[in-house]
């Protein structure tokens, strides 16, 4: 790692059209560089990708988000945003789906601060209608990888509903993290606003109306056979350890060395 290089992407950077390039073939180069072969065992006899998708309304999908916030919270929300629509136009599979059990992505896993629940839902819809790597079908991985990407370096909330419960303008900010931890701390320090206030609630449901939207702009965009991977870091890849992009917020100037990082 060089020394007060707050950003390590850019090296490898991965641009893949759907069915080109090389991991277009049956067997997925992992993060860590092995490989894995396509599902044939128990869930490759019953799992079949991918879902059948119509494509939707990116506006209607983030409100339909934005109000599913207040029911379900962030994951959950983002989730049903997608699903319940498809459940109309489609019907099974998404029916029997049951994207309330999702309600435990909220506050980044149960309060945790882990992952945000709004690219955490995101990147399930993602896989569950495109279907895992190792099915073959990259796009819901590369998508996964957007979101995340995206997430991290957008000033956010993007989306602003037609009947916000808050009028006041709220602030956005860019958390360069996945984490709730991150995204939520920056946000509340920028608005000086606590956890519990109405404020907070309303930006974390537009933040998850927004990834809804995001979500909605790709799956459409690989539904039309024009979805082009926009995401070019691979933590695993370029540092020999998972993680992600913003190393010396954590680490200061003093980042680590990962053991023998150019082994798998
Ligand atoms: C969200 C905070 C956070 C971010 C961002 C982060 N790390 Fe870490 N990292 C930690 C913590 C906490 C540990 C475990 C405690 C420790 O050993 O410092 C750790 C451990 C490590 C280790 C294991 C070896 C060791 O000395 O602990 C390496 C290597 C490492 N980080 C490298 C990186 C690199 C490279 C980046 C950026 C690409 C990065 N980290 C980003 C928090 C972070």
């Amino acid at each position: 790692m060089k020394e007060g290089n707050n950003d390590c992407k850019g090296l490898s950077r991965r641009k893949m059209l759907i069915g080109t390039g090389a991991l277009a073939a049956g067997a997925a180069l992992t993060q860590f560089g092995g490989f894995i072969k396509p599902a044939m065992a128990t869930g490759g006899k019953t799992e079949k990708w991918p879902w059948p998708y119509e494509k939707l309304d990116p506006a209607k999908t983030a409100e339909i988000c934005y109000n599913e916030w207040y029911r379900v919270f962030c994951g959950a929300a983002v989730i049903n945003s997608v699903v319940s629509q498809l459940r109309e136009k489609v019907g099974e599979p998404y029916t029997s789906f049951p994207a309330d059990a999702f309600v435990f992505l909220e506050g980044g896993q149960l309060g945790w601060g882990t992952i945000c629940g709004s690219p955490a839902g995101a990147n399930i819809v993602a896989n569950l209608i495109i279907g895992p790597r190792i099915s073959g079908a990259h796009e819901g991985h590369l998508i996964a990888a957007d979101i995340m990407q995206w997430y991290s370096e957008t000033a956010l909330p993007t989306f602003t509903p037609k009947h916000p419960k808050i009028s006041a303008t709220l602030p956005t900010t860019t958390s360069q993290s996945p984490l709730c931890h991150i995204s939520v701390g920056k946000w509340m320090k920028e608005a000086n606003k606590a956890l519990k206030s109405p404020e907070r609630k309303d930006r974390c449901a537009r933040v998850a109306a927004s990834t809804a939207y995001r979500l909605v702009e790709l799956l459409n965009d690989w539904k039309d056979g024009k979805y082009e991977s926009t995401s070019d870091f691979s933590c695993a890849k370029e540092n020999g350890i998972t993680g992600q992009f913003n190393c010396m917020e954590c680490h200061g100037n003093d980042v680590p060395e990962a053991p023998s990082p150019t082994k798998s």
